[in-house]
Order: structure tokens, then C-alpha cells, then sequence
């Protein structure tokens, strides 16, 4: 790289935040990854998770903030938003590592179940990317503005553990993606959604280390052999999405998921 060159993945100067960012799982690798590519970041995450919060930000090393934030309200999303641009004087990234899931039969599963995981996960990710894209265009991101919403590798199918109303929410999340991408696209701000295979371990997963058998069958499925590592395999590709390294993708669905999806 020339000196002339400006390093399309840094930073520096622009302000990122970053939902379920509070206990240790992909959100706060992504909130450590994007400060130390120099951006001014703020970590969010559900009010009952204020403590894990303050723990997570005290790993960066740059300039950050917290606040709490429930993606299912409203408010809480546009408080989210106005609090970026108050601390930090702008919004440039925002990324969404929130999510819920449940590991339920579908006869077991009931309506308010379904409704919940539909809130937290289809419509958490449409409130976030609609207050995002808002916010950018009230006041345009000098670079254009980055949004990465979180689906799964069960977008566009399903797995051998019965969760029907996690797989249907992420399947949404898709079409959340493609749809607000095409409405955002022409002010310059992209949409774009990554769909991770396995990642072990997290808050979502570390249960899995009680059934060693299901580990091996979800590494079987990837054409790499083994199961995504949180510190080694996930920052990359969200660092490709939240910088202008991505400047002519939106609309995107790119999966993690070491060649599960790719069969
Ligand atoms: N870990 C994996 O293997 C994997 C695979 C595919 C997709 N994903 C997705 O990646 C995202 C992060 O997963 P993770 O493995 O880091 O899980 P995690 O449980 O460690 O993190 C999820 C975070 O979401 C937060 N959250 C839940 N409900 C919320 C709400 N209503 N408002 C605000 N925050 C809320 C939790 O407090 C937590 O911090 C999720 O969307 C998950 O579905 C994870």
C-alpha cells in the first residue's frame, strides 16, 4: 500500500455501535476489533446486562461509551442512536450482535414464544437499521453509512435441532436486509447481513459443551471440519462490511460458516 493510499479498513474517527456487545460473544469481539481500528464505539446491550457492559468496554482500548438498549422498543432504539451522536458527533456503523434463541418442539413452542423471538431477532434488526438509516440521512457518514444486521447459516434452511421460531426470525432478517438496502442504497448508506455458521463458544452456544456429539455434527457439516472460532473467524468479515473494503456490496448476505452453506 502506497502512503497515498488510505487504508480502506481503518476507522479512525468514525463513530461504530454495536448491539450485544455486554457478555463476551461475538457483539464484544466486534466492539473490540472495530476500536482497535480506531473507532469511536459504543457498546449497547439489554438493560438487564448493564454490569457485562461495563465489564466488556473496559477491554478496549480507545475512546467508548455504554448504554442500555432493549432492541424490541422503539425508544430505547433512537435513544440508542441520538446517544451515538451526542458522545461521539456522528454515526457511521452500526452493528447488530443481539439475539435470541430457543431450543424448543414446535408443540411445545407457543405463541407469545414465537412472538418473543420474531421481537428480539427479526424485528430488533429492522428497528436498528431503520433508526441507522434515519440517523445517516439527517446527517450523511462522510464514507457512506455501514449497517450489519445478524442472521444465521439457517437463513435459508434449517438444522437438526428443533427451534422453529429462531429459524423463521432469522430467515426474516434476510429480507429486512435486501429491503432497507435498496431503500438506503441510494444515500449511500449500505445494508448488509452476516450469517454465521457455528461459533464456539458464546452466551448463545456454550451449552453446546454438554452434548459433544451435536459440536461434532455441526463441524461435520462445514467443509472445513471444525466449528467457527469467536476470536479468529467472525472479525474478519465484520470488519469487511462495517469499511469502505465493502463499498460496492449491499443487499448482502455473507455467510461465516466454513463452507456449510456452500454443500
Ligand atoms: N454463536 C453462534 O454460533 C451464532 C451462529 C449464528 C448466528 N448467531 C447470531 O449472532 C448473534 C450473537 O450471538 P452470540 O453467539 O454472540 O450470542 P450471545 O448470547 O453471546 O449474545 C447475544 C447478545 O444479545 C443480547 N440480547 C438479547 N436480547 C436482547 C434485547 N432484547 N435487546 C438487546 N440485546 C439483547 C444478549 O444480552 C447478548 O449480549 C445472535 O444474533 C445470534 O443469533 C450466533
Amino acid at each position: 500500500m502506497s502512503e497515498a493510499t488510505p487504508d480502506m479498513f481503518d476507522l479512525t474517527g468514525e463513530t461504530a455501535v454495536v448491539v450485544g456487545a455486554g457478555i463476551g460473544g461475538l457483539g464484544a469481539r466486534a466492539a473490540q476489533e472495530l476500536s482497535r481500528r480506531g473507532a469511536n464505539v459504543v457498546l449497547a446491550d439489554h438493560p438487564g446486562r448493564a454490569d457485562d457492559l461495563a465489564a466488556s468496554a473496559a477491554t478496549l482500548a480507545g475512546p467508548c461509551s455504554t448504554a442500555t438498549c432493549d432492541v424490541t422498543s422503539e425508544d430505547d432504539v433512537s435513544a440508542l442512536m441520538a446517544h451515538a451522536v451526542a458522545t461521539f458527533g456522528g454515526l457511521d456503523v452500526v452493528v447488530n450482535c443481539a439475539g435470541a434463541m430457543l431450543r424448543k418442539e414446535f408443540d411445545q413452542t407457543t405463541v407469545e414464544d414465537f412472538e418473543r423471538l420474531l421481537r428480539v431477532n427479526t424485528l430488533g434488526n429492522w428497528l436498528l437499521a431503520r433508526a441507522a438509516g434515519v440517523q445517516m440521512l439527517a446527517a450523511p457518514p462522510a464514507r457512506g453509512g455501514r449497517i450489519v444486521l445478524m442472521s444465521t447459516v439457517y437463513a435459508e434452511r434449517v438444522g437438526p435441532i428443533p427451534e422453529s421460531a429462531y429459524y423463521a426470525s432469522k430467515a426474516g432478517v434476510v429480507n429486512v436486509t435486501r429491503a432497507l438496502a435498496q431503500e438506503l442504497g441510494p444515500h449511500d448508506v449500505r445494508v448488509n447481513c452476516l450469517a454465521p455458521g457455528v461459533f464456539y463458544p458464546t452466551g448463545m452456544t456454550a451449552a453446546l459443551d454438554e452434548t459433544p456429539d451435536r459440536l461434532e455434527w455441526f463441524a461435520a457439516r462445514t467443509m472445513l471440519g471444525r466449528n467457527g472460532d469467536p476470536d479468529h473467524d467472525f472479525t474478519g468479515p465484520l470488519v469487511f462490511l462495517s469499511t469502505p473494503a465493502s463499498s460496492f456490496v449491499t443487499g448482502q448476505v455473507l455467510y461465516v460458516d466454513g463452507g456449510w452453506s456452500a454443500w
